[in-house]
């Protein structure tokens, strides 16, 4: 039998997981189960770069793998683990991280940005992220990765480090490919139509557990645009606001921008808006519904990593091993 192709991701926990998250990544990983030999994991180690409160962290943790599943992800198909469970990660990272320049390093947009947002705590763990990163990545031999637009400078330093280190040593590792989700996908906020989706900015953005209400209340509010034509019509370029809630409708309903605008021909945002709200709110009510009953079954969701941490070692280390042997470190 041919060997799946694999395919590997993972979100931090750092905040709770949101339509964007949902519409641009998670949904899309559960479609591609048959194809590919899946890994999904919360990406703890990464989060704690920027200072986190360990209860949260620890119930948000577990309320992403609730999710995860919720989603769609059944755990039977796909490897569901929490980073910080698979020691690997952290080996590998660093012995890559002696296959990294500063230089490289210092080039990463948004180690600049977050430099920036947090002065106070521009700690070396935030700088050397992008090696556990790929410490992430190449563990798992992938053969895509699917990320949103701005990890892609991520995955291609890890192309870089992979090639360096492949190039002194053989063929060790897999040069994973990105997988940007298509234009469509990435969604952006309510309020701010020219960026993506973030928790940052709560009332543009729809939690996967906000009630039916705050969803409504969110949508009624979100931007459209200024210009007065007040009609539906697929402008990205002039009408951001209108384009995102049309991808939105569209991803959750199915329908393509023509039927969207014959739809609503002649009725106005008035209408268009609610309408947009109901529909995802019909889309998130069994995922928040399921997810919510996932969180109480502590001991499932146990079973679940537990069961993902062991299948993702054994990938792993299959992988560490070589890389130890390369280098020259004596097997114990
Ligand atoms: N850095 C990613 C983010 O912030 C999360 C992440 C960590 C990741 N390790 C990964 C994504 C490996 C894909 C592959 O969104």
């Amino acid at each position: 039998m041919e060997e799946k192709k694999v395919m590997l991701s993972g979100i931090q926990p750092s905040g709770d997981l949101h339509l964007g998250n949902y519409l641009g990544a998670i949904k899309n990983w559960a479609d591609r189960v048959d194809d590919f030999d899946c890994y999904y994991f919360m990406a703890d180690q990464h989060t704690i770069t920027v200072r986190q409160n360990p209860a949260d962290l620890r119930r948000r943790t577990i309320q992403q793998l609730a999710a995860y599943i919720a989603c769609g992800l059944d755990p039977e198909k796909n490897t569901l683990f929490i980073q910080s469970h698979v020691p690997a990660h952290a080996q590998l990272g660093w012995v890559l991280s002696c296959y990294t320049m500063f230089g490289e390093l210092s080039r990463m947009t948004q180690f600049k940005d977050k430099a920036e947002k947090h002065k106070d705590n521009i700690n070396a763990g935030l700088f050397t992220y992008p090696v556990l990163m790929a410490a992430d990545i190449l563990l798992y031999q992938p053969d895509f990765v699917p990320v949103g637009e701005d990890q892609k400078q991520h995955v291609e330093i890890t192309r870089d480090i992979a090639k360096r280190f492949n190039s002194v040593y053989g063929e060790v590792f897999k040069i994973p490919e990105p997988f940007i989700p298509r234009a469509g996908a990435r969604i952006y906020g309510l309020t701010t139509p020219d960026g993506k989706m973030s928790k940052s900015i709560p009332e543009g953005c729809v939690f996967l557990l906000d009630e039916p209400e705050v969803i409504a209340r969110k949508f009624k509010k979100a931007v459209t645009d200024s210009d007065r034509e007040r009609c539906v019509r697929y402008d990205r370029e002039n009408k951001p606001g209108v384009a995102n809630l049309m991808d939105i409708y569209s991803a959750v309903t199915g329908c393509s921008y023509e039927e969207i605008e014959r739809e609503f021909d002649g009725k106005g945002y008035g209408v268009f808006k609610p309408a947009v709200g109901e529909a995802v709110i019909e889309t998130l009510r069994p995922i928040r519904e399921e997810t919510l009953r996932l969180i109480k079954d502590k001991a499932y969701l146990e079973s679940v990593y537990r069961q993902g941490a062991e299948r993702a070692s054994k990938r792993a280390y299959k992988t560490l091993n070589k890389v130890y042997k390369k280098v020259g470190f004596v097997a114990r």
